[in-house]
């Protein structure tokens, strides 16, 4: 079997590893103290993939804590901080690049090894009892830093087969590693989305059995691999799998209720949940961003409850976009995201998502296009790769006119954004110029003021210009009775 995934591993990557002088440092530390100590992990993992590595994980058989404390001493490195619950301590250290790199240990343990899972077990191991609780066998790979054997490779699972044919795989039966720490069943998704891995058919069918032991897991832990699964290549991967291992229903039901086609009087609808995938998808190709990636997630997460079938009409999502967009904060606050301005732009997104394409159904006015310049704002370019995403019609010609349709919006932006900048609009007339102006306290005619000269500007009735503005608040002031002060007729500076 050719292994379908884009990488290739080589054993000759891990030449000079222990060269390096945190490696060398363990090592003569290791056998000064006389303990076995090794790097594993994911470290290990990433090296022989050739993949950009993070974090550095050094186990030891015995204290692993007086062991970091004696290598960042013998490295003049520190300071050492120590998280004795979890018998785990790390300090930091510059790498020849200049980048910051956290060093992370821990003494082998025969227990679970998760140093999250809610009771953390700490009775000393050796280096085999350690790889064995470790969640994959491609993450259960060690390389010696004692003198003896130095940089040899410690492979108990064969990881490294595992790793060369892209299998993803529990050290021990999968029922075992996963009640140690279930959020196991998530990681494996993750690193098969991420990896472009398969995951084996016993470790599949022991999440589809345990899905509903995630419920224990905090949503932080559940969205932060969530979140891993969305940044990867074809994130579309990870959500078939979520869906077809049951762990998708656990905690994000929404998702899984647009799954499936209604079929009436002959005509059907598309199945949202793959729509919204390949959508997933799309923008992936074009962004890294995590919350724009998020946005075409959720972008039709309303269609369920706003689906009808209407005799002439078919299947309408009514007012999708904005139900969903008033969804985002529960789901949000369900998965522990932010509920900041992230929040904030994934709605709007969510929100105008119609909007660029709704804007060719009729002629593309500058009027329209200003007001969706106003209403995205900085969204705007995000806006735009989430609706050119949309389109995942497989009727060429349909796909064809919405593209066709999807360029005259973006050269009407263009064009329009040039000529009258609303894209970060404020407003020429403020507030206190209408005070000041006609001599009043904060009464509502200031807010009816500001709108009639903000839609003026976005209806081209004006230009975004402050003379302009001060002239039209003069007519509409005086519309509403109220009196100009004295000099007042043009405006003041800014
Ligand atoms: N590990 C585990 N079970 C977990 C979490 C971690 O067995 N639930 C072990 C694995 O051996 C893993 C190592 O701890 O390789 C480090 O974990 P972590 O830093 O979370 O992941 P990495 O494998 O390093 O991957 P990434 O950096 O992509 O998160």
């Amino acid at each position: 079997m050719s292994p379908a995934h884009a990488y290739t591993v080589d054993p000759k990557r891990l030449e000079g590893v222990t060269d390096q002088p945190l490696f060398k440092a363990a090592g003569r530390v290791a056998d000064r103290m006389g303990v076995r100590a090794f790097a594993i992990g994911g470290h290990v993992r990433d090296l022989l993939l050739g993949r950009p590595c993070k974090d550095i994980d050094i186990v030891c058989e015995g204290d692993g804590i007086a062991f970091a404390e004696a290598v960042a001493k013998e490295l003049d490195a520190g300071p050492v901080h120590v998280f004795k619950n979890f018998g785990t301590a790390m300090f930091t250290l510059r790498q020849a690049q200049g980048d910051m790199e956290q060093i992370e240990f821990v003494g082998a343990r025969k227990e679970s090894y998760s140093r999250n899972s809610r009771k953390p077990e700490v009775a000393p191991g050796t280096i085999s009892d350690d790889q064995q609780r470790r969640d994959f066998t491609i993450n259960a790979l060690a390389i010696s830093l004692n003198a003896p054997d130095r940089g040899q490779l410690v492979d108990p699972f064969n990881g490294v087969e595992d790793l060369r044919k892209g299998i993803i795989r529990t050290p021990l039966g999968p029922d075992v590693t996963f009640s140690d720490d279930p959020l196991r069943m998530l990681r494996a998704i993750r690193f098969a989305t991420q990896l472009g891995f398969f995951i084996d058919v016993p470790t599949f069918e022991a999440i589809q059995r345990n899905a509903e032991r995630l419920d224990i897991i905090s949503a932080e832990r559940i969205h932060t691999e969530l979140n891993k699964i969305i940044l990867a290549p074809v994130p579309s991967v990870g959500f078939k799998l979520l869906l077809n291992s049951g762990l998708l229903v656990r905690f994000f039901p929404e998702m899984v209720d647009l799954l499936g086609a209604e079929e009436k009087a002959g005509i059907g609808h598309k199945d949202n949940f793959y729509h919204t995938i390949q959508v997933l998808d799309n923008v992936a190709a074009h962004s890294d961003d995590l919350w724009l990636r998020w946005a075409a997630v959720l972008h039709d997460i309303a269609k369920p409850r706003t689906k009808r079938f209407e005799p002439g009409r078919g299947w309408t999502f009514h007012g999708h976009e904005d139900k969903g967009a008033r969804m985002v904060p529960g789901i949000f606050r369900r998965l522990k995201l932010p509920l900041d301005e992230k929040m904030k732009f994934v709605q709007k997104l969510v929100a105008l998502h119609l909007r660029p394409i709704a804007l060719t159904k009729e002629e593309v006015t500058d009027s329209a296009v200003r007001r969706l310049l106003f209403d995205a704002g900085e969204a705007i370019d995000a806006l735009m790769i989430l609706c050119k995403a949309d389109i995942t019609s497989k009727n060429e010609a349909k796909k064809k006119r919405y593209l066709a349709n999807y360029a005259v919006v973006m050269q009407k932006l263009r064009e329009v954004e040039e000529k009258d900048r609303v894209r970060n609009f404020q407003p020429p007339i403020t507030g206190e110029d209408i005070m000041r102006a006609f001599n009043i306290t904060p009464c509502k005619a200031i807010g009816d003021i500001k709108t009639v000269i903000k839609d003026a500007i976005l209806d081209g009735k004006i230009h975004n210009d402050r003379q302009q503005a001060w002239q039209l608040m003069v007519e509409e002031g005086r519309k509403l009775g109220l009196t100009l002060s004295p000099g007042m007729e043009g405006p003041t500076k800014a």
